[in-house]
């Protein structure tokens, strides 16, 4: 069997703030194999950022990280610091959300580039260093020329091409992207979705992809998953996932965006009332029970259904889904 790329065994992440603990990520499991694409969905606050910011042991404010991080079958948990920043970038590297004004404005993004690949690849000589950073930026959809550019003299969509470009620097195998387009307009938006798949088919990584817009996911990712308060409740095919949601919160989101694709598609209300649970009072039982509208109310309150097989190759924690029969 060929070794995952990323492989989480029941993580906790807890952060702690004004006094009280903050579960916000509570016993997810998650496989991603060689270049496989994962997308990772949910409302704000789900703990989506959370999971990626554990993979590369990126948060500095968590009070526990618990269970396996496992990154080319090595638990990231268990590495010394120094290992870690080996790992991170060459194994696995992040664009991160909201970065789009995180490039040095006063630096060109061409040394920019360089600079990331000469830490870690001490030996490269200048001259293959530019060249390699000209390259990374061709394989982005930016001509190598603009290497000698300042941040300002670039657009929001091409600024994300350039920290895409930066994430690829060391070669990882597993590109995490953490709302790699929430910031851009519509257009832009697909420009940059299709250089992170041309990438993924052509450089061979895989991928995570996060957003709350599950159609974006559809297109992009193999596989699905739905996250909830702090806990993966649907996952599967990307298709089937979409199109066929078994867990109620799922239908809900995929209802919420129009099919890409489909011009004759419109927003649809979702139907979803309320707002996702404070972390720090969750409801009991099943913690999306009170937004639910399909609540069995005398079981659903108490009963924390996890997930449960739903059909080929899918998994959904819901008190109606039944089993194997039930896909
Ligand atoms: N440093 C922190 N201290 C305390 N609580 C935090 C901290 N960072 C995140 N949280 C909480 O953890 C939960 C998960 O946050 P996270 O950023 O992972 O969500 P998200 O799914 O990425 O949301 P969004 O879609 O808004 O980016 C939220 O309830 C958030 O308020
Ligand atoms: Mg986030």
């Amino acid at each position: 069997m060929t070794e995952a790329v990323l492989e989480l065994r029941d993580l906790h992440v807890t952060y702690r703030a004004a006094g009280v603990d903050v579960p916000a990520v509570r016993g997810v499991d998650l496989t991603i194999g060689p270049r496989d694409t994962l997308g990772l969905a949910g409302e704000s606050g789900c703990g989506k950022s959370t999971i990626a910011g554990a993979v590369l042991r990126l948060l500095p404010r968590a009070t526990r990280v618990e269970g396996e991080i496992l990154l080319e079958g090595q638990d990231v948990l268990k590495l010394r610091p120094g290992k870690v920043r080996a790992v991170r970038w060459t194994t696995a590297a992040i664009v991160f959300q909201g970065a789009l004004h995180s490039l040095n404005p006063v630096q060109r993004v061409g040394d920019q580039i360089a600079e990331a690949i000469e830490t870690h690849a001490r030996t490269r000589s200048r001259r293959t260093t530019t060249a390699r950073v000209g390259e990374l930026l061709e394989r982005v959809g930016l001509p190598a020329r603009r290497r000698r550019e300042y941040p300002h003299q670039l657009s929001g969509g091409q600024r994300q091409r350039v920290l895409i470009a930066l994430a690829l620097a060391c070669e990882p195998a597993l590109l995490i992207a953490d709302e790699p387009t929430t910031a851009l307009d519509v257009m832009v938006q697909a420009q940059v979705l299709s250089v992170l798949e041309d990438l993924q088919r052509d450089a061979g990584l895989a991928l995570l992809f996060i957003t709350h817009d599950l159609s974006v996911l559809r297109s992009s990712c193999r596989r699905l998953a739905v996250m909830y308060a702090g806990r993966i409740v649907e996952e599967g095919p990307s298709g089937a996932v979409f199109d066929e949601p078994r867990h109620p919160y799922a239908r809900a989101l995929a209802s919420a965006f129009p099919t890409i694709g489909d011009p004759a598609s419109r927003y649809r209300p979702s139907g979803l009332a309320g707002d996702p649970p404070d972390p720090t009072a969750l409801p009991t039982g099943c913690p999306f029970h009170p937004r639910c509208p399909v609540v069995v109310d005398d079981v659903c309150p108490s009963l924390d259904v996890r997930l449960r097989p739903a059909g080929p190759a899918r998994e959904a924690a819901c008190v109606h889904v039944g089993g194997d029969d039930d896909g």
